[in-house]
């Protein structure tokens, strides 16, 4: 018996042993690997072309929404993204030589951006080189011929401050393995070659999926790609053509438009998407963007079952059709219509139809101010009732918001906007019994 025991503690000794050597032989791999380079920075003449084209991408790619701090230098690092696991600060990525990436080659500079690995090994996926890996060698050589003229500024960043163990850079070979392709955009031959575009913009440097798409239990892309995805006190909306959740009611020129300028005939943005459509897309040429609505156009549409919508006799439809009226109607407008291309449709709205009630929770809690682009420069804002109305007044009024014209979605209830309350540092409701 002891002898059989023995066996096996050998036996899994060697597995582990065996599996740590293969691993770790992975991960040495994965940093040492070369990417040979097969397009070049230009010299003379052709050279402004090229960084104007490779400024293009970075706008695509909104490489400044990450990389810049509020208030901070261009490019400098230190915005922190809150993920499950733990903060994460941005890399200084301006020409200093010292904390930025001044002494790269362009070897070094694909590595980190479509292979993920770093100054440090390899990069968490905060950094969405996921995505990036679908850019063409002449894109990402435009890019940098672009991110190398950026001036340099000095700014040492905290390298990493996550708890332990997710402070350990050599797991992430193992999220590679189960999450990343590395792999160039693959033209489909099937469809057309605007739709192609528009999948390259999606999927490449856009990053769409990266908020749209829900995230597995170790931050990896689920299968349900652009189906939603909840971030940071917020849901991003499915983007495939579903008529309830989705843009199933978008026309093309909806989808260009709120791009552009963050407001079309339906709604208007907030939150991350604002600040999306304000640093990049509102960028992107007319032709780019007619790409991205044909190719959402034509994705497959998600398959959620639309629920009953709740009884208008219920306690809570009628609680909320009162506070409705007392504070909404002026802008939203009895039948939930809005106002074109400024106050939010709130009748037919996908976000407002969405399981996931993140988004509304925040934007009525805390207000919102709308985007603030070239075609918009006039944005709307939305008031804050955090202070003005109670957690069972607010849970009425969206309950009732998504059952009304139309409209069905779950019940929204008290200790939902209790949490979001919190965890959207939103501010008291002032007439709270403070004993
Ligand atoms: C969604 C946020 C986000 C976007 C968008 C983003 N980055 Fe990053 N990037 C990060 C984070 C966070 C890190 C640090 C990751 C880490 O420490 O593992 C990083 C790291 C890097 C690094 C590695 C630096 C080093 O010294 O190791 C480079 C280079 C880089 N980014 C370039 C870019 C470029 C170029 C773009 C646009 C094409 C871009 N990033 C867009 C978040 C982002
Ligand atoms: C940083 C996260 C983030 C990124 C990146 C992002 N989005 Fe969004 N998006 C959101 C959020 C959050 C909303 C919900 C905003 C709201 O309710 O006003 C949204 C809303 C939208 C909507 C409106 C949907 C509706 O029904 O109201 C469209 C269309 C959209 N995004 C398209 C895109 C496309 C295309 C890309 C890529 C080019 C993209 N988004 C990238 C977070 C993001
Ligand atoms: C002063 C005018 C005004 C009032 C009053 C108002 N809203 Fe809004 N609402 C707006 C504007 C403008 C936006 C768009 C904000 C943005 O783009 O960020 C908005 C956005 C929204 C959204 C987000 C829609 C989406 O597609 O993401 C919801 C939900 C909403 N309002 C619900 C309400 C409710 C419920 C009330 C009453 C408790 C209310 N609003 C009162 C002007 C108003």
């Amino acid at each position: 018996m002891a002898n059989k025991l023995r066996r096996i503690a050998l036996a899994v000794g060697a597995v582990v042993l065996v599996g740590g050597i293969g691993y770790t032989g992975l991960v040495q791999y994965g940093l040492h690997k070369r990417y040979p380079q097969t397009v070049r920075i230009e010299e003379g003449a052709g050279l402004k072309d090229q960084i104007a084209r490779g400024e293009y991408i970075a706008r695509l790619s909104d490489c400044t929404a990450c990389h810049t701090k509020d208030g901070g230098q261009p490019f400098a690092g230190g915005y922190k993204l809150e993920t499950p696991f733990g903060a994460i600060l941005s890399s200084n990525i301006t020409s200093d030589k010292e904390t930025g990436i001044g002494g790269w080659t362009q070897e070094q500079f694909d590595r980190a951006v479509r292979h993920g690995v770093g100054s440090y090994g390899n990069l968490y996926a905060a950094m969405p080189y996921n995505a990036y890996a679908k850019l063409t060698d002449q894109d990402l050589t435009d890019l940098w011929a672009y991110i190398r003229t950026i001036p340099a500024v000095s700014n040492k960043v905290v390298e990493n401050q996550l708890p332990f163990p997710f402070n350990q850079r050599w797991i992430l070979a193992g999220w590679n393995l189960l999450f990343f392709k590395d792999q160039v955009f693959q033209e489909n031959t099937q469809v057309s070659p605007e739709v192609n575009r528009g999948a390259y913009l999606v999927e490449g440097a856009g990053h769409c999926a990266s908020c749209h798409t829900a995230k597995n239990l170790l931050g990896g892309d689920s299968s349900a790609y652009l189906q939603g995805g909840t971030l940071q006190g917020w849901f991003a909306p499915d983007l495939t053509p579903n008529p309830h959740t989705g843009l199933g009611h978008w026309s093309r020129e909806d989808i260009v438009n709120y791009l552009r300028a963050g407001t079309n005939s339906k709604t208007a943005s907030s939150g991350p998407m604002t600040e999306a459509i304000e640093n990049s897309t509102q960028y992107m040429s007319e032709s780019d963007l007619h790409a991205i609505a044909q190719y959402l156009h034509s994705l497959p549409a998600s398959q959620s079952t639309i629920p009953a919508a709740i009884d208008s006799q219920q306690n809570a439809m009628l609680v909320g059709k009162k506070i409705y009226e007392s504070q909404c109607n002026a802008c939203h407008l009895s039948d939930g219509s809005g106002v074109r291309n400024m106050i939010p449709s709130l009748a037919g709205n996908a976000q407002v139809n969405s399981a996931d009630a993140s988004s509304l929770l925040n934007v009525v809690l805390n207000g919102s101010q709308g985007p603030f682009t070239h075609a918009n420069p006039t944005a709307a804002g939305m008031p804050a009732f955090a202070w003005k109305l109670s957690d069972s007044n607010i849970a009425d009024v969206m309950t009732y918001i998504r059952n009304r014209w139309g409209n069905a979605a779950q019940h929204v209830s008290s200790e939902q906007v209790e949490k979001a309350r919190q965890s959207t540092h939103a501010s008291e409701w002032l007439g709270a019994d403070k004993n």
